[in-house]
């Protein structure tokens, strides 16, 4: 049981609104299971909605593979679904919560093999009764929030279920065929906390692009929307979420920032042009920031420094010579927070890489060679710790590395 968990309650949920038929809404909708569309304006009580996993969690701003589609389930019935996800989320949303517990509990006391047989069942009665695809999920919720006259609660469940259904790079890319972009960004303006957070994070996951997988598809999705996305003026919204005294929304709004900007040069120029070196120095150099949105920044310092390095032809911004900028990097390395201490040395190796950063600079007003010594030190005591072992070892490589372009400038100096 405790194998099949997860998917069978999956399975079982969604059967059990599909026999169910909460709403009122596509009578000529064929098959055995007569699975029913209902749009909210049709639903009694669109309220169960469960808090998914990924809502709950943070998105990382490595923007890293495993993150992307693990909400979406691949595991044996990849056959007839594109989205078990979207599926039950739409199920949960659009059902009748009273007969749902009484079904989910009816099959509570079945055996492993039955239930597997129950899974048979409901896969071909999936397949028969023709759920909606993701395209349908999200031109759901995309015109329910495109509805002025529905009600906040019923905006932001359009919003959760669209926050799940982007996680998939295709929905992603149909979110801005369907108009939905357009949609969120305005909902960024919402005097709702909750809906405008909800916002910035879609806009950061449709806009994030996977350095690993998918390279060429998710270039070219992102370069496409984003034009339009900042033709919108979302970015310069964002940034100024970013500022906002809830963190939960600065956060969001950071994720999407950096999501946005990531390896375009327009977005670049915005971002600096919306004094957004300045939005990165505040944090960083304020303690009392809450350390996610430090880390945040901290990547989005790398992140900015790497394109630099990759777009040669291009002058560096100013912001790379400004030494108060430098030093706000380096004196994160100093934090007694691992994972902010290794953002923080990942920015400053890619920063000593760039033209325009003095060797000095670094040596002189920002104190690196001392902050190198003691972040050894830190690290010898890290390895007499079993299960730090490995984090220590990536970290004294990273360490080295950002001493030997250290070293490396400074003769640079000294040879001229
Ligand atoms: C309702 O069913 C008909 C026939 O199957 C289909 O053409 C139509 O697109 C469906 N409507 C919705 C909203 O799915
Ligand atoms: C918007 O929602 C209202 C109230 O539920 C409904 O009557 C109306 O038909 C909806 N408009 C559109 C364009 O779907
Ligand atoms: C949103 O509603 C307006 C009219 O209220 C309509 O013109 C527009 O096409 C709708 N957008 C989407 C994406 O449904
Ligand atoms: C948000 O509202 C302001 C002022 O009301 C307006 O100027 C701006 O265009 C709106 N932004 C979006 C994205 O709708
Ligand atoms: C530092 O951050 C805290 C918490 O966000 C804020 O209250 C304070 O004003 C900031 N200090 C400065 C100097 O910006």
């Amino acid at each position: 049981m405790a194998e099949l968990g997860v998917h069978v309650w999956l399975f079982l949920l969604v059967v059990a609104v599909a026999s169910v038929g909460a709403g009122v809404a596509n009578k000529s909708c064929s098959g055995g299971g007569g699975l029913y569309l209902a749009t909210a304006k049709e639903e009694e009580e669109g309220n169960l909605l469960v808090k998914k996993p990924a809502s709950d969690s943070e998105p990382t701003p490595e923007y890293s593979a495993v993150k992307v589609g693990e909400v979406v389930d691949t595991d044996d019935f990849d056959g007839g679904f594109s989205s078990l996800d979207g599926m039950l989320h739409w199920a949960i949303g659009h059902s009748n919560p009273a007969r749902l517990r009484q079904t989910a509990q009816s099959v509570q006391h079945l055996s492993a093999d039955e239930l597997q047989k129950r899974q048979l069942e409901i896969k071909d009665l999936m397949e028969k009764s023709k759920m909606p695809s993701d395209a349908q999920l999200m031109q759901i919720a995309i015109t329910d929030l495109n509805n002025s006259s529905l009600s906040l609660e019923d905006r932001r469940r359009a919003l959760q279920e669209l926050l799940v259904l982007v996680e998939l790079i295709d929905n992603a890319n149909d979110l801005d065929k369907l108009g939905g972009i357009a949609v969120v960004i305005r909902e960024l303006n919402n005097s709702d906390l909750q809906i405008r957070i909800a916002s910035a994070w879609i806009l950061g996951k449709a806009s994030q692009n996977n350095p690993v997988v998918q390279k060429q598809a998710s270039k070219y999705i992102s370069a496409l929307r984003l034009a339009y996305i900042l033709q919108l003026g979302a970015l310069t919204k964002l940034m100024k979420m970013v500022k906002s005294s809830s963190v939960e929304e600065g956060i969001k709004a950071m994720y999407a920032v950096s999501a946005l900007i990531r390896n375009n040069l327009d977005g670049h120029e915005m971002f600096f042009a919306g004094d957004g070196d300045s939005i990165l120095q505040d944090i960083m150099s304020n303690s009392s920031m809450d350390i996610r949105l430090r880390k945040k920044s901290a990547s989005l310092v790398a992140d900015l420094a790497d394109f630099q390095l990759q777009v040669t032809n291009k002058a560096e911004p100013p912001l790379f010579s400004n030494r108060y900028f430098l030093k706000s990097v380096v004196d994160l390395t100093a934090s007694s927070d691992f994972d902010l201490q290794e953002k923080a040395l990942m920015a400053v190796k890619s920063l000593l890489k760039l033209k325009t950063t003095k060797a000095l600079d670094f040596k002189d007003f920002c104190g690196l060679d001392g902050v190198m010594e003691r972040t050894r030190e830190q690290l010898q005591q890290l390895m007499g710790e079993e299960y730090q072992r490995d984090f220590a070892r990536d970290m004294e490589n990273l360490c080295r590395e950002v001493e030997l372009i250290f070293r490396r400038k400074l003769e640079e100096v000294h040879m001229i």
